[in-house]
């Protein structure tokens, strides 16, 4: 059985609370929130034992679940790590990059897991595709929500790109070479839209649009390589696959046409790989749980973590030198 505690219950920690509850084997000892609002009604919604202090729960457990916002992420953290417990953290991993340096170190030198929640490696669409062979040589990314007063206590970078930062880092084998970025501050105080293009040594491009003040949603990944287009819908979760023919994935739903070309007729596949069932904030909670239990890597490390916020620092530094003003 692990002991799980939960640190901050507002809109994200009652998620996790839902589908801890769903896994076997999971024991909620209680959760730590300061909020006295929030904490009343979590208490008697999930029947659950609300701490007063961050420390006499995370006495009492085996693994720290952190869903507070991103400015308490680092004490937290510190806190559950040098009394050797497993933590998730939510995503971004920090709010600097001196206090990822400083987890990671941290985590090093102890003998736990941490899974960042970078939940969209979880999302049923991704899966769907993530196993082909991917070698994209230009990414186009478009993440766009409305507008929603959470989360902008931190920029759209490190709000909402740093979820296509992450995928495509574990895409694209290849170091970041360049990075340019514009972004405009309309309803906050940073950045609520930005346009970046990442160059890598591998001489592939992405570019990625990401904004909180939409008037649609939009969340898609498309990937351009020699051999496929392969599209990637994280928010309708469906995936499609454009090959030539005989290339085609096996157990997909396949349409085929014929094109003239001055080589003459080829045929194009086009396929929808089968979408797994799978609901992404279970299966980033089993898969923590999964690695302490089988003592493996997760697969959302600290490493990975401090690598999107790496690259989301640039970016941050990059639009600071280039901010369009109003
Ligand atoms: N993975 C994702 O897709 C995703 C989506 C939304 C939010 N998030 C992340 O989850 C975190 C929380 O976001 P949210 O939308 O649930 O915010 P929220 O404001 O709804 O909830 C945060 C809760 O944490 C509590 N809190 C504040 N300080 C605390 C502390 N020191 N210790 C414990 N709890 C504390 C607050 O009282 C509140 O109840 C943020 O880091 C955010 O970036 C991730």
């Amino acid at each position: 059985m692990l002991k799980i505690g939960v640190f901050g219950v507002g809109h994200l920690g009652k998620f996790h609370l839902n589908n801890w509850k769903e896994i076997p084997e999971v024991d909620i000892v209680g959760f730590y929130d300061p909020d006295d609002n929030t904490a009343a009604e979590v208490s008697s919604k999930y029947n659950l034992k609300r701490f007063d202090d961050a420390d006499k729960l995370l006495k009492k457990i085996d693994a720290a679940d952190i869903a507070a916002p991103t400015d308490h992420h680092y004490h937290l953290c510190e806190k559950a790590i040098k009394k050797g417990k497993h933590v998730f953290i939510e995503k971004p991993f920090a709010n600097s990059m001196e206090e990822a340096h400083a987890l990671v170190k941290l985590v090093k030198e102890s003998n736990i897991k941490l899974q960042v929640g970078h939940v969209e490696r979880f999302n049923p669409a991704f899966l769907a595709v993530k196993d082909l062979e991917l070698n994209p040589m230009f990414i186009e990314v478009h993440r766009l929500a409305q507008f929603n007063p959470r989360g902008t206590e931190v920029s759209v970078i490190l709000d909402l790109m740093i979820h296509d930062i992450d995928i495509i880092l574990s895409i694209v084998k290849s170091d970041v070479k360049s990075i340019s970025a514009s972004g405009v501050a309309v309803m906050t105080e940073t950045p609520d839209i930005a346009n970046v293009r990442i160059e890598f040594h591998n001489g592939c491009v992405a570019n990625l649009t990401s904004s909180r003040i939409s008037m649609k949603k939009m969340r898609k990944i498309r990937l351009f390589q020699k051999d496929a287009y392969i599209g990637i819908d994280f928010l309708n979760k469906k995936s499609e696959v454009i090959k030539l023919k005989g290339n085609e994935i096996d157990d997909a739903n396949v349409f085929t046409f014929d094109i003239e070309t001055i080589k003459g007729k080829k045929s194009i596949a086009i396929s929808n790989p089968p979408i797994p069932e799978v609901n992404a904030i279970k299966k980033e909670l089993e898969a923590f749980k999964n690695a302490i239990e089988k003592n493996t890597r997760t697969i959302v490390s600290e490493i990975d973590g401090m690598m999107a916020m790496d690259v989301a620092h640039q970016i941050l530094q990059k639009i600071g030198n280039n901010v369009i003003t109003r």
